[in-house]
């Protein structure tokens, strides 16, 4: 399938074979790169990387990734750059596109992120809004690909936590393309919207895959092969609600009483970092004293375990990005 010139804006945009086949590209990619083979596609390449939320991994992946593939970054946020204060969405888009092969978006609503897409004549690739993850569910989904024997049809993972957050919604939808068993297991006030439900729920009907949505963390995560979790407050809300979240998610913490009740002793334990597992950092240090809590969506003894495979998840994000781009644009 070509997928070239395609936008990444959204999972539900993509079908389960152009998913799998930017996957199957990444993981070619990924083997090149470590033999010392790797072929440059994207020679003289433009990409723009626009950040109005903070990143670590997404900005590195397309830094490293564009670079290995002979394409050229520039990097934009809103302190630095005329975006939102000054210059619309619509006419950034229409200006860029006219220097840039490519760009990625990272920033609050889909709308906004549709909307460049809608004024851009090239590729634009979601980076994270507040609704959808999408490159990160290529790494996700890849990484799982990695650590299982099976079949992806038959691979089983929970998500606990913030279900209704852009990971939430985004891990919902994908094992919904793919074909999976996925559960989210959070409190109902903190599900995918219904509209989202929907849209999953109907894609269960071509993919076969089953959803189970619940407030029951035993019957949730049993027999699960990989436990999901993420932050409990995203970037872009407000610092007052860690009160109420901690309150409501407390029982959802990711621990090894957790895993226990996977009743699998090989459940691998995943995280899109960055992650509050102690209290090293500064928000995770103002959480202990608030709170009197330390470790909040995960523990760190999971964290740190051998169940734990977060930073493997972390490095396919340059190799699925790669991939993206090397499909969307060469
Ligand atoms: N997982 C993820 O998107 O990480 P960054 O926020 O560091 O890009
Ligand atoms: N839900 C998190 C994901 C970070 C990669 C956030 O939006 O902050």
């Amino acid at each position: 399938m070509k997928l070239k010139g395609r936008d990444f804006l959204k999972e539900i945009d993509f079908s389960a074979e152009e998913l799998l086949q930017i996957i199957e590209r990444a993981q070619k990619l990924k083997k090149q790169k470590k033999n010392g083979r790797e072929k440059k596609r994207l020679k003289g390449k433009n990409i723009a990387l626009i950040f109005e939320k903070t990143s670590t991994r997404t900005r590195a992946a397309f830094d490293v990734a564009a670079h290995d593939q002979g394409a050229f970054t520039t990097f934009f946020d809103s302190s630095s750059s005329q975006l939102g204060h000054k210059e619309s969405i619509a006419d950034t888009a229409r200006v860029l596109s006219r220097m840039f092969d490519a760009i990625e978006y990272r920033g609050y609503s889909q709308s906004a992120i549709q909307e460049l897409a809608n004024y851009s004549t090239v590729p634009v690739f979601n980076g994270l809004t507040d609704t959808w993850h999408p490159t990160q569910m290529l790494a996700d989904f890849m990484t799982m690909m990695e650590h299982s024997e099976k079949k992806l049809q038959d691979i089983s993972f929970a998500y606990l936590g913030d279900a209704r957050n852009n990971m939430g919604n985004s891990l919902l939808v994908t094992a919904a393309i793919l074909g999976m068993d996925v559960r989210l297991v959070s409190p109902n006030s903190l599900t995918p919207s219904l509209e989202i439900q929907n849209i999953a729920q109907g894609l269960t009907e071509i993919s076969g895959a089953k959803i189970t949505i619940t407030e029951d963390i035993a019957q949730g995560v049993f027999g699960v092969d990989f436990i999901h979790t993420d932050v409990w407050v995203s970037m872009g809300e407000d610092e007052n609600v860690w009160s109420q979240r901690i309150n409501l998610l407390k029982p959802y913490q990711v621990t090894t009483e957790v895993l226990k009740l996977t009743n699998n002793e090989d459940v691998k334990f995943m995280h899109c970092l960055p992650a509050y597992y102690d209290d090293s950092t500064s928000i995770g240090k103002k959480i202990k004293d608030s709170f009197g809590i330390v470790g909040v969506e995960v523990s760190a003894e999971v964290f740190n375990s051998k169940n734990s495979i977060v930073f493997y998840q972390a490095e396919n994000r340059m190799h699925t990005i790669k991939a993206l781009m090397v499909e969307t644009l060469s």
